[in-house]
């Protein structure tokens, strides 16, 4: 019998364990008075040399949630289990993948490391920013890609669209779901101010007057990346722009600025602690294929 335990209350828990048809482990969790974090399993003779299936996601607060995650990977081991296989949608940090100026740490890579270390036997994420980064943790990592499913929900509200990255570095991730649709896809030429972070785009031979566009991304944060993108497209004279992108964290104003740009749509999957409520948004269902990947790995 399987066993799955996770971030108390994250909903991806209880979904796959219903899933896979396995024990849930609930998790015990408060804060001392000087605001350390203390967690403890429920039933922890269950875990007992048994396969552990850990969910968990690093955002929001996402310090604190690798913390929190790191301690209930150790309370695991700590109760004898057997392997410990990890289901971690959202990895924080992955966008400092290299030192892009001197005296930079690769951040990505220090968090891969601690779940290892920690006592992670695999590692199941999604639409990792750089998948290069999963070299640190080793083989038995995998990057679930999920960008075809939110450009199937997008295809709704589009007609014979064009599928765009928002820089160089997103075109596998668009490339991937055009190609399960038949669709064209291209990317744009971004450039991001290290210092401020400020996105500009440099206009490329691409043609898409009076076509439908589907942006592909995998993070949307502040959304200045997707805001200026969406912008650019509708100045060359685009019909109507989408958005299918991975993780929205949407930190501030972000929607308000995918508003502004004029974004008909944004397409999410569900990978985070925090889902938001608004006519701009949908989120897509990615458990399925989530669940299809931990039972590869359990063959
Ligand atoms: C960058 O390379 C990422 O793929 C995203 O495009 C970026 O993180 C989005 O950030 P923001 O929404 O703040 O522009």
């Amino acid at each position: 019998m399987l066993v799955v335990t996770g971030l108390p209350g994250y909903w991806l828990v209880n979904a796959i364990a219903s899933g896979l048809g396995g024990v849930e482990i609930p998790v015990y969790e408060k804060l001392f008075p000087d605001g350390e974090l203390y967690v403890r399993l429920l039933n922890p003779e269950k875990v007992s040399n048994r396969s552990v299936v850990l969910v968990s996601t690093l955002y929001p607060d996402q310090g604190r949630s690798l913390l929190r995650t790191l301690l209930i990977i150790d309370a695991i081991k700590q109760s004898n289990s057997g392997r410990v296989i990890g289901v971690i949608p959202y990895l924080a940090y992955s966008r400092q993948d290299k030192v892009f100026m001197p005296g930079e740490p690769i951040s990505a890579c220090v968090v891969v490391k601690a779940l290892k270390n920690t006592g992670l036997d695999a590692l199941l994420t999604v639409d990792v920013h750089s998948p290069r980064v999963l070299e640190c943790f080793g083989d038995q990592a995998c990057n679930i890609l999920v960008s075809d499913l939110m450009v199937g929900n997008a295809l709704k509200y589009l007609e014979k669209p064009i599928v765009l990255a928002p820089d160089k570095g997103a075109l596998e991730r668009a490339s991937f779901a055009a190609r399960v649709y038949g669709l064209e896809y291209d990317y744009l030429e971004k450039t991001r101010d290290r210092v401020t972070g400020a996105v500009s785009y440099t206009p490329r031979e691409l043609s898409v007057r009076d076509r439908d566009v589907v942006i592909v991304d995998d993070i949307i944060s502040t959304g200045g990346t997707i805001a200026e993108a969406t912008r650019i497209l509708y100045k060359s004279g685009a019909r109507r722009v989408v958005v299918a992108a991975t993780h929205g964290l949407l930190v501030g104003e972000a929607l308000k600025k995918l508003e502004e740009a004029g974004v008909y749509k944004l397409i999410l999957a569900d990978t985070l602690l925090v889902r938001y409520d608004h006519p701009l948004v949908e989120y897509v269902d990615i458990t399925p294929r989530i669940i299809e990947a931990i039972k590869e790995r359990l063959k």
